[in-house]
């Protein structure tokens, strides 16, 4: 009697179990899968892709978003928004003639993409595309009444000046234009005014960069609008120099070779004098000490 009566409690449980366990997953699954609303994926944009592309007025390091579902069927899109590396891969000659066109930069698969949202992005674009014309964080930001200054972004860049959100200077992983010899994870910043597409899209890189590295640094700690505008004033500076690479490499060389000659011929004095000094000093000890023992 007792056993029979616990087997049927066990049975009703089973059941009971399974939808307790169902209606828990149930929130952690539909979010996943649920196609963004407007606001949704107006924000997911922002955060997301504004870094590389506009949709109206114009290319950045991406393509302008604007009409793309026109020139480009959606399941394709999609399939290259899941997956851009992929696609690229695979030869595709369309993929391949943006990336030609965006100087050989490759969209990076961005964390958590689905098929649901990269829909709901598609219907964004669409209904901007129709609309008004993109006001991406750059264009409050690139007010032409604010003169460039170069030199503020140089004490940026060398940790002169320590960024306010306290990330480490770009100097420790970057080398920049003329003497700026800094840290070699990074690449060499001194082209990348004109590789990024000039004043509007590196701003919005800077503002929140896109890239593993660069992201993890930053994201937490992000330049200010004035340290990424000042950094980019810098970066236009080094690019319009780039006649003198030539003159301050030859001067780099030549104050290494003068130091370094400096550097060897003070320490041969140093040597030739006190030191050898303290060795005959020390010897003639020894050589005293052996003659008395003797
Ligand atoms: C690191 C910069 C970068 C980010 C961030 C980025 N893209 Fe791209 N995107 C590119 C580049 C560059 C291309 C051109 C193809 C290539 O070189 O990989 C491209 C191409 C595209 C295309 C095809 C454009 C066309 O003309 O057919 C679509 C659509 C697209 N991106 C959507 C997005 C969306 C949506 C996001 C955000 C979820 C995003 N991208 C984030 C750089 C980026
Ligand atoms: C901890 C090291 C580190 C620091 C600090 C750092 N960077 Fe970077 N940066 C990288 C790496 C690594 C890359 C290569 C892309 C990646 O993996 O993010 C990169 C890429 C870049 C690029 C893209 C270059 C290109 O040609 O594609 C820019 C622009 C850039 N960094 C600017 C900066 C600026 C400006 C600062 C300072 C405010 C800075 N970085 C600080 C490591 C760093």
């Amino acid at each position: 009697m007792a056993t029979n009566k616990t087997k049927t409690t066990s049975l009703v449980n089973l059941p009971l179990f399974a939808l307790i366990i169902g209606l828990n997953l149930l929130p952690l699954i539909s979010p996943v899968s649920a196609p963004l609303d407007e606001q949704q994926a107006a924000e997911y944009f922002q955060k997301n892709c504004a870094a590389c592309h506009k949709i109206g007025g114009g290319r950045m390091i991406g393509p302008d978003l604007k009409d793309v579902t026109s020139r480009q069927d959606r399941e394709w899109l999609i399939r290259f928004m899941l997956d851009p590396q992929g696609v690229l891969n695979s030869g595709d000659p369309y993929a391949l003639k943006l990336q030609k066109e965006a100087n050989g930069v490759i969209m990076y698969t961005i964390p958590g993409m689905t098929r649901e949202i990269a829909t709901s992005l598609l219907d964004y674009i669409e209904s901007r595309s129709r609309g008004e014309v993109s006001s991406s964080v750059t264009d409050t930001v690139m007010a032409p009444t604010i003169p460039p200054d170069p030199v503020a972004g140089d004490k940026i860049f060398s940790g002169l000046t320590p960024l306010t959100n306290s990330a480490p200077a770009c100097i420790t992983c970057h080398s920049g234009a003329g003497p700026r010899i800094g840290g070699s994870l990074g690449p060499d910043l001194s082209a990348v005014f004109s590789r990024l597409n000039g004043r509007e899209a590196l701003m919005a890189w800077l503002s929140s960069p896109p890239t593993p590295t660069m992201r993890s640094v930053f994201s937490q700690s992000s330049l200010t609008t004035d340290e990424a505008r000042q950094l980019v004033d810098l970066f236009e500076r080094w690019s319009q120099m780039k006649q003198n690479y030539g003159q301050s490499n030859f001067m780099i060389v030549m104050s290494v070779l003068f130091f370094g000659v400096g550097g060897v011929v003070i320490s041969y004095l140093f040597m030739a004098g006190i030191w050898s000094r303290r060795f005959q000093s020390a010897r003639r000890r020894l050589i005293n000490l052996v003659k008395e023992r003797g």
